[in-house]
């Protein structure tokens, strides 16, 4: 019979109803400097997580262009007010992307700025409504899909990745503000 490794001798004196931390853990999270940020507790999902956070980096960049477009258009015919509202969305969403993108570098992966991919991989869609009230339906529909998956990647994520999760959260009420400022501006 084959004895057992030192490893699994641990593992059968780890007992499951306490609260203890992970010795083995703390001692990798020694080694592997290069990582950076990014130690053991993320097991697997590192790299799901940085896909997560390229699409939605994708999306907010399709956000940014869709708002400044937009906003210029919205200028044009001389709506003040709403054209400084899509001036001011375009511009959280930039900080959003930036946001996404240095996460993204903290888990050591690359944020995908790509502009011949970024439509494929947004969630978001572009638009070049010349009337202002289907423009304004275009973003409410936008942020619609944004506060939907930013919801669904924070339960995904759950105790994976607090950090992540943080930052996602902090976004997602944005969002939602987003959507219920341009609800106010959609006539029925
Ligand atoms: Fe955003
Ligand atoms: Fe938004």
């Amino acid at each position: 019979m084959n004895s057992p490794s030192p490893g699994k001798v641990q593992n059968l004196h780890h007992d499951q109803s306490r609260l203890r931390l992970d010795e083995g853990a703390l001692e990798a999270a020694k080694r592997s400097l290069e990582k950076g940020a990014v130690t053991p507790s993320y097991g697997p999902w590192r790299e799901d997580i940085i896909q997560l956070l390229n699409d939605a980096l994708a999306t907010e960049i399709v956000c940014t262009l869709r708002y400044k477009r937009h906003y210029y258009t919205a200028k044009g015919l001389s709506s003040p007010a709403i054209a400084e509202e899509f001036l001011v969305h375009a511009q959280e969403e930039t900080a959003h992307s930036e946001q996404l993108a240095e996460r993204i570098v903290q888990l050591g992966g690359e944020p995908d700025f790509s502009p011949s991919t970024l439509l494929d991989r947004s969630h978001a869609d572009y638009d070049e409504s010349a009337d202002l009230q289907a423009m304004i339906r275009s973003n409410l529909i936008a942020e619609r899909v944004a506060i939907e998956a930013y919801s669904q990647m924070i339960a995904l994520i759950g105790d994976k990745d607090s950090t992540t999760r943080r930052v996602l959260e902090a976004i997602l009420s944005q969002e939602q503000e987003h959507a219920d400022e341009l609800s106010d501006w959609l006539t029925p």
